[in-house]
């Protein structure tokens, strides 16, 4: 089967090529941003004319942290519906036999209830500091959903939790919150500095999936799963932001102390995703955040050199 990944260096996209490779599929074929920018319409289809897939991973997406959500929301709102609409109405075209398109945990109503079910989505309103990205990533899933409707394509979207792992981004200003706490308290050991500061109160709870369970849970739904409704990717499991300052300190060997900026904002109070549909599929996830912080920890070492 000819499948395409769309956003094959990322960190999603890393994982799903890892996956593929796992489970002996050979014919995979990918584009980097520089051969096929996404946003252009006319050189999308171009490229699914010359390709034709079977499958398509969608993976491709400008995302980032409170940080970039807050600063760039123009380019989170236009670059992410552009891709969407752009691979999904091409694949259509072109007779994909099966899409898988990814959201967000984000993108559910700020207060919705906990833990989020599939159905609360569209409910509430959203979380301001990444609205943007989120009315982008809310449009690609109904249009996923309306061309199975109206044209009955074979279109399936997935909401991953927070998901961590290699190949994530590490930049400061840009990056989710596990990478960035990696990397603070690595420099802060490596420096010898007598205390780490982190945004915010710490008390936020959030759930955080090891990225390559995420990529074997996609192989799961592509395989099993056939309906409008998304469905929610996660370990079922929430952990505090001090809790996971301190797994990450302890995973590091820093021995300095914490420190909180509390002029920086919380974000979300809490984000907890129901995964009892995706579960009852028979699908669980494998990775313990210990374990995978451990693993990321030791291949950002092995980076640094
Ligand atoms: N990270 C998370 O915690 C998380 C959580 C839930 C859901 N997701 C979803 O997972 C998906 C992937 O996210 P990620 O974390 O893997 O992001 P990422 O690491 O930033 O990777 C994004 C990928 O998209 C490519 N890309 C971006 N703009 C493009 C364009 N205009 N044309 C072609 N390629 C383009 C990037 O290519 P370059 O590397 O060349 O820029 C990269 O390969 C997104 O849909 C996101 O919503 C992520």
């Amino acid at each position: 089967m000819k499948i395409y990944v769309a956003g094959h260096t990322g960190l999603v996209g890393s994982a799903i090529m890892r996956m593929l490779d796992k489970n002996a599929f050979t014919n995979i074929i990918t584009r980097s941003l520089e051969e096929l920018d996404l946003r252009n319409q006319v050189e999308v289809n171009a490229f699914f004319e010359q390709e034709r897939p079977d499958w398509v991973f969608l993976a491709a997406a400008k995302v980032g942290g409170i940080h970039a959500n807050n600063t760039f929301p123009a380019e989170f709102i236009y670059d992410n519906t552009m891709i969407a609409f752009n691979i999904i109405h091409a694949a259509y075209q072109h007779k994909v036999k099966k899409l898988l398109f990814l959201g967000s945990s984000c993108i559910y109503p700020k207060m919705a209830p906990q833990p989020i079910k599939e159905e609360y989505l569209l409910t509430g309103s959203l979380e301001p500091t990444n609205e943007a990205y989120a009315i982008a990533k809310i449009s690609g899933l109904e249009l996923c959903k309306f061309y199975r409707r109206q044209y009955g394509c074979d279109f399936i979207s997935a909401m991953p939790t927070n998901l961590y792992g290699i190949n994530d981004n590490f930049d400061l200003n840009s990056s989710h919150v596990l990478p960035a706490l990696i990397r603070k308290f690595h420099e802060a050991k490596e420096g010898n500095s007598p205390y780490v500061e982190l945004w915010g109160s710490g008390k936020p709870l959030r759930e955080f999936l090891y990225v390559d369970d995420l990529a074997d849970a996609l192989l799961h739904l592509m395989r099993h799963y056939s309906d409008e409704i998304h469905v929610n990717v996660g370990t079922g499991e929430d952990i505090s932001i001090h809790d996971l300052a301190l797994l990450i300190k302890e995973v590091v060997g820093y021995s300095g102390e914490l420190r909180y900026d509390s002029a920086k904002p919380d974000g979300t109070p809490r984000k907890l995703l129901d995964v009892s549909r995706l579960n009852q599929s028979g699908w669980h996830y494998k990775t313990s955040l210990k374990k995978g912080v451990e693993r990321v920890y030791h291949w950002y070492k092995e980076k640094q050199g």
